[in-house]
């Protein structure tokens, strides 16, 4: 396998992207970003710093953005999901962000994922590839993911809200006017509705060693 390997994983909201890079950044023994880290930190600091999304401040955020902004405990709550979007929505952000995840990958490759790796950060990736799942699916797994209760008879309801909440944040993603959601013409689509995380892994390992 080449030493510099760079593969692009791009997708929706909870589709699985981050538990497939970090099985494939482990088994490949490339190092692992998740760039959605990237536009949550900036949005936490924005909200701390009290500046609006659109502001010069947010723009010095995003360039003086270090590991330890993003690598923190706190940046995957409802309210920084929103905020997160709303970041990542802003052209200059996205602009003073790009060259960081570029060198990121110059030392050892990397898998890289998020909503533009194929198509804006990485075009000539050595593995491109593309995972969605229905917004239903995703609803059910985050779900479980969180709940405490499997029984809960809110249950339904509760699936219910989550998926709303998704197809909000994939519209938002997919139709703003920088870097919108897409997959690449050449990236792989995996399909993961009806596959496990293990399946989706042998999969993809099989598509990377072709
Ligand atoms: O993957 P995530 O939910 O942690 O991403 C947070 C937000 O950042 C989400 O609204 C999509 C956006 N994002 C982006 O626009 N480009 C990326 N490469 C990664 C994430």
């Amino acid at each position: 396998m080449s030493k510099k390997l760079v593969i692009a994983i791009d997708g929706y909201s909870g589709v699985g992207k981050g538990t497939l890079a970090k099985a494939l950044a482990d088994k490949l023994s490339l190092p692992y970003l998740d760039t959605g880290l990237l536009y949550r930190a900036v949005g936490k600091k924005m909200l701390d710093a009290g500046l609006s999304v659109d502001s010069d401040g947010v723009v010095q955020i995003a360039e003086e953005l270090t590991e330890k902004d993003w690598l923190r405990d706190d940046l995957r709550t409802p309210k920084i999901d929103k905020v997160a979007s709303q970041v990542a929505a802003q052209p200059r952000v996205r602009a003073a962000l790009l060259d960081m995840q570029r060198h990121f990958a110059t030392q050892q490759g990397v898998v890289m994922d998020g909503r533009d790796i194929g198509t804006v950060i990485f075009p000539n990736a050595d593995v491109k590839l593309f995972v969605t799942a229905s917004a239903k699916v995703r609803a059910e797994r985050r779900w479980l993911q969180y709940t405490t209760n499997p029984n809960d008879p809110a249950k339904a309801e509760q699936i219910k809200q989550i998926e709303l909440e998704l197809m909000q944040r994939d519209e938002a993603d997919a139709s703003r006017a920088v870097a919108p959601l897409r997959p690449a013409e050449d990236a792989h689509i995996i399909d993961t509705d009806h596959l496990n995380a293990s399946e989706v892994l042998t999969q993809v390992l099989e598509i990377i060693q072709r």
